[in-house]
Order: structure tokens, then C-alpha cells, then sequence
């Protein structure tokens, strides 16, 4: 095991919204049913934002983490928010959450990254707090899939809800910490959401570029499940593995293993490539389905607040995602 810079937990946060959707509900909106949602994604119930907006949930999620972390908000010196569900294309939802914080001077920014996005920002802010600029890193994931899902198409809408989750970081040595972070944008268009324009009175024609997009004016969030489904099931093995090498140990050594919530026969499929049984695992996609950037540090604060993550225990974060994106995290917690 390879010993290095890394990251500690300083503390954890996370906040749903109160609106629970069941999968007998959806059967009232689309021809579908609780078995074919069960058996072909592991999902029973999701939160849905009831208007509430990005940054409320998590602004509430990054309040808790500060003070689960003994700390006080003027304390962060740095901000990076994950989202691909935010307020506005400007201000970041990271400069909205610091003025839910109360504070003001720490640099914020977003990171759009998809589902991989929080492993992404845990990598990012191991940078900054491994240079010495700052001392503490808030990282939140706060999304709202329910902005943009299609409720007329049943292959999607199924699957998504809304959740915020953050974790405060501070620097630690001689502990162990790798990351394997990659992207695959020849994949851009198997999940996608075409930002929305204004009409335009200085145009004479409409988009021509990347008509295998999502077609302009509709910004659903489009996606080919199969073309996903079979780039998770390999994106997910590989850059556990990756992350693992280089960190000199073997997924079996592994504690727990967080992957992206977006179906647990993507999960299962991951953890027999990888060698090691599910119990190794950590899942709430029953409760929360697929909540993008999100769906990590909330199984995460699951898992730490059951008891089933204990400090000292070796943690692999592993996220897939639209872009397409993957990458995997390993802290000791
Ligand atoms: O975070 C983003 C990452 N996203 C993912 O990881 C998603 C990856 N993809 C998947 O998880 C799966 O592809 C889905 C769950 C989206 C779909 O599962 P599938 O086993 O690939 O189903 P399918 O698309 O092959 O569809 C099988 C059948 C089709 O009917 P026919 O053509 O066989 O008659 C679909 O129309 O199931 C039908 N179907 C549904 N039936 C009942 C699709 N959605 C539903 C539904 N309820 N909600």
C-alpha cells in the first residue's frame, strides 16, 4: 500500500427533498410497473424537489457537513460545487450556496463532470489542500434531475430523483489516497441536455451542428440506456483498478467500494469483473435512484451513518457519467 498526500473526512452532510415517489406513482404517469423497475434497476422510491431549488439542498447538505466537522462556515477556504442540474447558467451554484453560508471571500466554483462529478472534485480539492493554500475544502454535490427528465418517457424518468450531499476535506499526510479520473467524449451523445437560448433576432437560421444531439429548443435529458449501460459496466471495473494500482492494493482489500447509483445490475456486473462480492458495496439506490453527482457522497453518508464505514476503512469512490466520464477515488476515511 502505497502512502502518500491525501485527504481526511472532516465532516458530512447530506439533504433530500420531503416528496417521495414510489414506483406504483409512476405507474399512474407511464405504462410501467414496480416489477419491471425493481428487476431491471435495483429502484423502489426517489426524492423529488417540490420547487425547492438546486442550491437549497445543498446549502442545507453543506450547513450540516461544517458543523459535523466542528467548524464554522468563514473556516472553508475553498468551495467546488458538482452539479449538471444548476439554478443558472450564472451565478454557479457554488457562489449561491456560499451566500446561503453566510460568507464570503473563498473561491466557489462549479465542476460539471455528470455522475463522476464528485469524484472529480475530491481529486481537485486533494490538490488544493495538498499545495497548502487552503486548509479546509467544502465539497458539495447538489442535483435536481427532476429539472429536466422527460415525464413522458418511461425509459428515463424511472430512474432519476434529486439530492445534495457534502463533505468538508482537510489535508492529510502519509495516508493513502489515489485517483484515476478519465473522459470519453466520442460518447457525448448517448446523454445529453441541450442548454436552452433565447430567440435571436440577429439569426437567420436555427442549430445545424450536432444534430445527433438532443434536438434544440427541448432540453429533456436524452439517453441511449443501452449504449450506457454497456459503457458503465466496463468504466466502472476499469477505473476502480486503475485507482487501486495505483495505490498499490488489490479491490479485494478494499472496505467498501461507493459506485454511482444508476442500477444495481451495472453494480453487480462491476463487482464480479473486480473479484469481490457485493457485500463489499455500499447501496441506496432503492431509496434515492439515480441522483447524478449526488448519488456518491449520499451512499457514502449512508454508509457512515449506518456504522457500515468506520474510520481508518479503505474507500473507493467510482463514478460513470454523461460526457462520458469516469473515475475513481480511493481515501482512507
Ligand atoms: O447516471 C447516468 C448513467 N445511466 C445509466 O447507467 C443507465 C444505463 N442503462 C440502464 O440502466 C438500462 O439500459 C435501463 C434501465 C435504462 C433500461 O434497461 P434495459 O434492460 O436496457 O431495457 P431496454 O431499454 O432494453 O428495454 C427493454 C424493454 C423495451 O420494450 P420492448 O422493446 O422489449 O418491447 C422497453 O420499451 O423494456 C421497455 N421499457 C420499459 N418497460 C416498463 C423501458 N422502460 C420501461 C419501463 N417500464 N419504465
Amino acid at each position: 500500500m502505497i502512502k502518500t498526500v491525501g485527504v481526511k473526512v472532516k465532516g458530512i452532510g447530506r439533504a433530500v427533498p420531503e416528496v417521495i415517489a414510489t414506483n406504483e406513482d409512476f405507474a399512474k404517469i407511464v405504462d410501467t410497473n414496480d416489477e419491471w423497475i425493481t428487476q431491471r434497476t435495483g429502484i423502489k422510491t426517489r426524492h423529488i424537489s417540490n420547487g425547492e431549488p438546486t442550491y437549497y439542498f445543498g446549502a442545507k447538505a453543506a450547513k450540516e457537513a461544517i458543523a459535523d466537522a466542528g467548524l464554522e462556515a468563514s473556516d472553508i477556504g475553498l468551495i467546488i460545487v458538482t452539479t449538471v442540474t444548476p439554478d443558472y447558467y450564472t451565478p454557479s451554484t457554488a457562489c449561491l450556496i456560499q451566500r446561503e453560508l453566510g460568507v464570503s471571500g473563498c473561491p466557489a466554483f462549479d465542476v460539471n463532470a455528470a455522475c463522476s462529478g464528485f469524484v472529480y472534485a475530491v481529486d481537485m480539492a486533494r490538490r488544493y489542500l495538498a499545495c497548502g493554500d487552503i486548509k479546509y475544502a467544502l465539497v458539495v454535490a447538489s442535483e435536481e434531475l427532476s429539472k429536466f427528465v422527460d415525464y413522458e418517457d418511461r425509459s428515463t424518468c424511472i430512474l432519476f430523483g434529486d439530492a445534495a450531499a457534502a463533505v468538508v476535506l482537510e489535508k492529510a499526510e502519509d495516508t493513502l489516497f489515489s485517483s484515476f479520473l478519465a473522459a470519453d467524449g466520442s460518447g457525448a451523445n448517448y446523454l445529453a441536455s441541450r442548454a436552452m437560448h433565447t430567440i435571436n433576432p440577429f439569426r437567420d437560421q436555427d442549430y445545424t451542428y450536432d444534430m445527433n444531439m438532443p434536438e434544440p429548443h427541448k432540453h429533456y435529458l436524452l439517453q441511449d440506456g443501452k449504449e450506457v449501460y454497456k459503457f458503465a459496466t466496463n468504466a466502472l471495473p476499469t477505473a476502480c483498478k486503475e485507482a487501486c494500482d495505483k495505490a498499490g492494493i488489490t479491490p479485494d482489500e478494499l472496505d467498501a467500494i461507493i459506485p454511482h447509483q444508476a442500477n444495481v445490475r451495472i453494480i453487480e456486473t462491476a463487482a464480479k469483473k473486480l473479484h469481490v462480492s457485493m457485500d463489499k458495496m455500499v447501496l441506496n439506490i432503492a431509496d434515492y435512484g439515480n441522483t447524478s453527482s449526488a448519488s456518491i457522497p449520499n451512499a457514502f453518508y449512508d454508509g457512515v451513518k449506518s456504522g457500515r464505514i468506520k474510520r481508518g476503512d479503505k474507500v473507493c469512490f467510482v463514478g460513470f457519467g454523461g460526457g462520458l466520464t469516469y473515475g475513481a477515488t480511493i481515501i482512507e476515511y
